[in-house]
C-alpha cells in the first residue's frame, strides 16, 4: 500500500514508518518537526516537512500519489500542558485533524487510522476497560481526542470515510535493534524518566502519590510495547471499510503499579533506583487497564513483547545508547 504517515518523526510515528517499510509498504512521511526528530525517520521513506493540517500540502500528496491509507499520529500529548494551554491542544489535535478530514472528504477510498487515547475514558472505574465504556475525558487533552473521534465518526457517516480509532494505554519500549526510541522534550512518562534517572545517576524518581486505592497505593497502568502497538495499526489497514468506524483498545489487560515499574527497571538496570513519594499529580486516575479482547478477536492481534521486563529492556538499550536522544544524528 501507499501510506501517508502524519507525525512520522515522533516516537510512535517513527516506529510505524520503519515497520510499514519493512512490511513492503511505500511511505510518505509528514511532520513539521516541531517535536519530532528528522533522524528518527527511516531513510527509505519520502519525507515531507510541513504541518499535517496544511491543506495545500495534503492535496498535493493525495492528488499526485495514489494514497491507500493515512495513519494520523501527530498530536500534542501532555495532559498538564493541555490544562494551562488548551488553545495549543485544540489548534493542533482538533483543527489539524479537521484539515486532514477535509482533504479526505472527497476520497472515501483512503483509509484512516487515528491515534486516540485511554484519556477519552477519564476516571473510569471499570477494569478492564472495554471499548463500549462511555467517553468521559477529564482534561483538555482527552477532550481534544474525543472531539477528533466524534468528527471522524460524523465524516464517516456523511462522506463515507472508513476509519479505525486506536485507543492507546501506556506505550513504552523502543525498537529491539536500539536504533529508534522515545525522545520527548520534556519527558513526562514514567519508564523513560526512571531509566534516565538510572542512567544519569540523577536524584530520586518522584512517585506521584502512594495513597491511591490500589494494592501498594501507587497508580496502576497497562503498558504496551511500541512495536506491538504499531503492528496493530498495520493489521487494521486490512479491515477498514468505507463509511465504517472501528474502535480498538490497545493494552494488555495487565496492570503494573508505579512501584512495580520501578522494580522492573531496577531488575533490568541491575542496581537500585532511588525514589521518593510526593503529592499526587492532578488528573491521574488510580487504575487504567484495557481489555484488548476485541482487537485480538477481530484482527488476530497478538503481542510479541508482552513482558514488562522486555519493554523496559528495549527502552533501556535505547536510553543507554542514546543519552542525548537524536541530538547530533
Ligand atoms: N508517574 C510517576 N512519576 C513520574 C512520571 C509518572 O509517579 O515521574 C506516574 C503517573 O502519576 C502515573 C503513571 O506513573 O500514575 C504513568 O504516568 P505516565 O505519565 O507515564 O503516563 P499516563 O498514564 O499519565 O499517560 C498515558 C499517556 C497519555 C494518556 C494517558 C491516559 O501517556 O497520553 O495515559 O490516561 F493521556
Amino acid at each position: 500500500m501507499n501510506l501517508l504517515i502524519n507525525g512520522a518523526a515522533g516516537y510512535i510515528g517513527s516506529h510505524c514508518v520503519r515497520q510499514a517499510l519493512d512490511a513492503g509498504h511505500r511511505v510518505f512521511a509528514l511532520d513539521n518537526l516541531s517535536h519530532g526528530h528528522r533522524a528518527a525517520v527511516d531513510g527509505r521513506a519520502e519525507f515531507v516537512q510541513a504541518d499535517v493540517g496544511d491543506r495545500a500540502v495534503l492535496e498535493g500528496i493525495f492528488s499526485s500519489h495514489r494514497i491507500d491509507a493515512c495513519l494520523h499520529f501527530a498530536a500534542f500529548i501532555e495532559v498538564g500542558e493541555s490544562v494551562v494551554d488548551p488553545d495549543k491542544y485544540y489548534s493542533n489535535n482538533v483543527a489539524q485533524t479537521l484539515a486532514l478530514l477535509g482533504a479526505l472528504k472527497g476520497r472515501p477510498s483512503v483509509k484512516l487510522v487515528f491515534s486516540s487515547t485511554a484519556a477519552v475514558y477519564g476516571m473510569s472505574t471499570l477494569t478492564p476497560i472495554v471499548e463500549e465504556t462511555p467517553r468521559a475525558p477529564i482534561n483538555p487533552y482527552g477532550r481534544t481526542k474525543m472531539v477528533a473521534e466524534l468528527a471522524i465518526e460524523d465524516f464517516a457517516a456523511a462522506y463515507g470515510i472508513g476509519a479505525c480509532l486506536m485507543r492507546y494505554f501506556n506505550v513504552a519500549g523502543a525498537s529491539p535493534s536500539g536504533e529508534i526510541g522515545e525522545a520527548h522534550e520534556p519527558e513526562s512518562h514514567l519508564i523513560p524518566r526512571v531509566l534516565q534517572a538510572a542512567r544519569d545517576g540523577r536524584g530520586p524518581v518522584t512517585i506521584y502519590g502512594s495513597d491511591y486505592p490500589t494494592p501498594d497505593g501507587t497508580c496502576v497502568r497497562d503498558y504496551v510495547h511500541v512495536v506491538d502497538l504499531v503492528a496493530a495499526h498495520l493489521l487494521a489497514l486490512e479491515r477498514i471499510q468505507p463509511g465504517r468506524v472501528d474502535v480498538y483498545n490497545l493494552g494488555s489487560e495487565k496492570g503494573f503499579s508505579v512501584r512495580e515499574v520501578i522494580a522492573a527497571c531496577e531488575a533490568v538496570v541491575g542496581r537500585p533506583i532511588p525514589s521518593e513519594v510526593r503529592a499526587r499529580r492532578p488528573g491521574d486516575p488510580a487504575r487504567l487497564v484495557a481489555s484488548s479482547r476485541k482487537i485480538e478477536r477481530e484482527l488476530g492481534w497478538t503481542r510479541r513483547y508482552p513482558e514488562l521486563e522486555t519493554i523496559v529492556g528495549h527502552a533501556w538499550n535505547w536510553h543507554r545508547g542514546h543519552p542525548d536522544g537524536y541530538a547530533g544524528r
